[in-house]
């Protein structure tokens, strides 16, 4: 995990609130509290008998070493996983295909968005993309520059751009901070937003945040991958 000294997160947190946005709104989104990241990733991998697997971002293990599977790669280019790497390194790299990528890494729009594009790439033909902390709940959780130790960042906005794709189909499910589902295929409900994706706000997000991301619960999630 990232070390931000005290000064820079209040540095950050006063550029934020004086420059970017200053917004006191507070989603409670009651996020299940017996169905989590790993047991998504395992109810995928038992029903398509996934082999390959890759995870952006792994920290101290605590989804990696969870997944039992043929074969997992874990890239970070601090602590976990297999490769010390970053995300952009081991792309330029890679030449295998994985069944399910799971991007955890770095919580920013424009590298959560290129670390999308990347792992569709090299996702196999029926595979899945999942990115996790889609769903900050208020502001200061999803500011860049960071300012605060829990962080989702403003990876939203990532989901939001590539929703107004039409050959990929992305959900968010409602569990453990939100995690986006993104597969290839015709896009079933093309989202338009006028307004640029790096200026949106988190009161557009809160205001918004159910059409952004097309949000469905697990039971959902499951009918559609049954
Ligand atoms: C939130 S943690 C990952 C948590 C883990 N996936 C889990 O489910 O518990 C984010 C991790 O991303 C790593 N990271 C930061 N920048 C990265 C990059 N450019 N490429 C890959 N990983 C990165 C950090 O070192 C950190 O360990």
């Amino acid at each position: 995990m990232e070390k931000l000294s005290k000064i820079s997160k209040l540095l950050n947190k006063i550029y934020y609130n004086i420059f970017v946005e200053n917004f006191n709104g507070k989603l409670e989104y009651n996020f299940p509290s017996d169905y989590y990241r790993w047991d998504l990733i395992k109810y995928l991998i038992n029903k398509y008998n996934y082999i390959d697997y890759l995870e952006i971002g792994c920290d101290q293990d605590q989804l990696f070493s969870k997944i039992d599977i043929q074969n997992k790669v874990g890239v970070d280019p601090v602590s976990g996983g297999n490769l010390r790497k970053t995300s952009d390194e081991f792309f330029k790299e890679n030449n295998k295909k994985f069944d399910l990528v799971f991007i955890d890494g770095l919580h920013t729009y424009e590298q959560v968005k290129k670390d999308i594009i990347n792992s569709l790439d090299c996702l196999k033909e029926d595979g899945v993309v999942l990115v996790h902390d889609c769903m900050p709940d208020c502001m200061s959780k999803q500011a860049v520059p960071r300012y605060r130790m829990t962080w989702n960042g403003d990876v939203w906005k990532a989901i939001v751009d590539l929703r107004h794709n039409d050959d990929l189909n992305i959900y968010t499910c409602k569990i453990d901070q939100g995690i986006g589902i993104i597969k290839k295929g015709k896009n079933t409900s093309i989202l338009r937003v006028d307004k640029k994706i790096k200026d949106l706000k988190f009161k557009d997000y809160y205001e918004n945040y159910n059409k952004y991301l097309r949000v469905i619960n697990i039971n959902e999630f499951k009918k559609m991958f049954k």
